[in-house]
């Protein structure tokens, strides 16, 4: 199986989760579109969701298939939330942002029952950090931060958009991608991150993913946390 095959895979055995009538949080990225798609198949043949979208891409993209889509000033519960991952380790605990929304994701997965993390298999990680750590920091903090996360081991690389200019995230911040290396304490330094000032969210997800869903060569596998 290629990987786009896998992420195809695990996509589809996550919308076989989804119910009619819930309230459902809509990821980004690769893995997070092709479920979106599937769902808006299901949607054009008469299923009934409410989706919460957790970037300005996927807005764009469930308004093109149909999916309605609201703020949270309309919902304040989220039934269910399926969204991709930059890597996972045996505990379920994630590493996203890969595509600069793990601000809005964070918070539409904090406001949901349930969180389904769907992704091929190269994902799937013993230890979390091979994938630089991105951290989204306010733009009037970001030289003094630099420094800061230097500091704590995060050689922190300001993210460039395509045309070279800082990449600006749907909240208008910036990302620092972090290379810590082997985070051999993610609670700590998730905990050291949040308290910095200015930095608005960082791209460890703790005991947010129920299940995970990784598409393999041989089928899906199913991880409950
Ligand atoms: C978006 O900011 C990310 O958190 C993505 O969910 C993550 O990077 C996974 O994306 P892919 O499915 O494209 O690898």
């Amino acid at each position: 199986m290629t990987e786009d095959e896998q992420k195809q895979a695990a996509a589809a055995k996550a919308v076989d989760y989804i119910e009619d009538g819930m309230v459902l949080g809509l990821g980004t990225g690769s893995c997070a579109a092709k479920m979106v798609d599937l769902l808006g198949k299901k949607v054009a043949h008469g299923l009934y969701v409410t989706g919460v979208p957790t970037s300005e891409a996927t807005a764009a993209q469930a308004r093109a298939l149909g999916i309605p889509i609201v703020g949270l000033d309309e919902v304040s519960v989220i039934d269910l939330t399926i969204d991709g991952t930059d890597e996972v380790d045996p505990e379920g605990r994630l590493i996203k942002g890969g595509g600069g929304a793990h601000l809005r994701e964070k918070i539409v997965a904090s406001l949901s029952d349930r969180m389904i993390v769907i992704a091929e298999a190269k994902k799937k990680v013993p230890q979390l950090g091979a994938f630089k750590l991105p951290v989204e920091v306010i733009r009037f903090a970001a030289p003094a931060l630099k420094p800061k996360l230097d500091a704590l081991g995060g050689a922190p690389t300001l993210r460039l958009g395509k045309d070279g200019a800082p990449f600006v995230t749907d909240e208008g911040n910036y990302i620092y991608d972090c290379a810590f290396g082997k985070i051999d304490d993610p609670e700590g330094l998730a905990l050291t991150l949040s308290t910095m000032p200015g930095v608005v969210e960082h791209g460890l997800f703790i005991g947010f993913a129920d299940l995970i869903l990784i598409g393999t060569n041989d089928g899906v596998e199913v991880i409950e946390v």
